[in-house]
């Protein structure tokens, strides 16, 4: 079992709903923890609550669209941790329409975040992960990006290109020993489906992100020679 104390990891998105209760469950393994988002005063209270479980912790605020604003805030990243072990790439938006009603921007939107956000910040974080033949890259996708369904034209249509995107990225660096994981998982009580209506959240019966994050935590401890190459986390019995 690896040994994750000391470790690296960047989390966009880091602020609320999945994001932050994986930066919770990564500082309690004693890994330092770095997240990001667009929201200065939840990436604030969460890097406090991370301080308190005794590990480092920062943040900087960027849009996940703008390759600048990438770039120049994983530098800031590096510049104080040094390096980057872990890179999950969870920060993503959620909007359903049908096909017509949809208007063209927010289509465009998903899309943008979704996948040119991943795409931008694994741009910035992977030649330090190949320069260190090593790393790990989880990437969030859904049982969207698997089954289409009336409604989710664009949400799924991103979700199925950051599949391709990270299937393809791990057949391409797995020989530098860094592992790209997708993760596929249906839904789970946050803000967005909270807000979208997909869920009630109640803690007995729905996916809580925490057990979310549990799956990610047992992932990196797999021995260096496994890689998980996907998972899709679902609700036992949610009805
Ligand atoms: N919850 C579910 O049921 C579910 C199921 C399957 C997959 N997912 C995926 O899991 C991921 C996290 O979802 P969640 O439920 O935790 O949603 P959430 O509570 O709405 O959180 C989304 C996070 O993404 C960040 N974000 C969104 N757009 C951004 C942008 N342009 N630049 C930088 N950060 C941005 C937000 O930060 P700021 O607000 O600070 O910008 C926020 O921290 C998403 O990729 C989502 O598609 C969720």
């Amino acid at each position: 079992m690896e040994n994750l104390i000391g470790k690296k990891a960047l989390i966009t998105g880091g602020g609320k709903g999945l994001g932050k209760a994986t930066a919770i469950a990564f500082a309690q393994e004693g890994m330092d923890v770095a997240i990001t988002g667009r929201n200065e005063k939840n990436l604030q209270e969460v890097v406090a609550e991370l301080t308190a479980l005794g590990v480092h912790a920062t943040y900087e605020v960027f849009d996940i669209t703008d390759l600048q604003g990438v770039t120049q805030g994983i530098e800031n990243i590096l510049s104080t941790f040094g390096t980057i072990d872990v890179l999950v790439n969870n920060a993503g938006i959620a909007s359903f329409g049908t096909f017509l009603d949809m208007d063209p921007a927010t289509w465009l939107s998903i899309l943008n975040t979704n996948v040119i956000g991943t795409y931008n910040v694994t741009k910035v974080v992977l030649p330090h992960l190949v320069a260190k033949n090593q790393g790990d890259i989880i990437n969030v996708s859904s049982t969207a990006g698997l089954n289409g369904a009336a409604t989710t034209s664009a949400y799924s249509a991103s979700k199925f290109a950051v599949i391709g995107l990270s299937d393809s990225l791990m057949r391409e660096v797995r020989k530098y020993n860094i592992r790209v994981c997708t993760l596929m998982p249906s839904t789970i009580a946050s803000d967005m489906s909270i807000e979208l209506g997909l869920t009630d959240g109640n803690e007995d019966t729905v996916l809580q992100p925490a057990d979310f994050a549990e799956l990610i935590v047992a992932n990196l401890k797999l021995p260096r020679r496994a890689l998980l190459k996907t998972a899709s986390l679902w609700s036992t019995n949610p009805s």
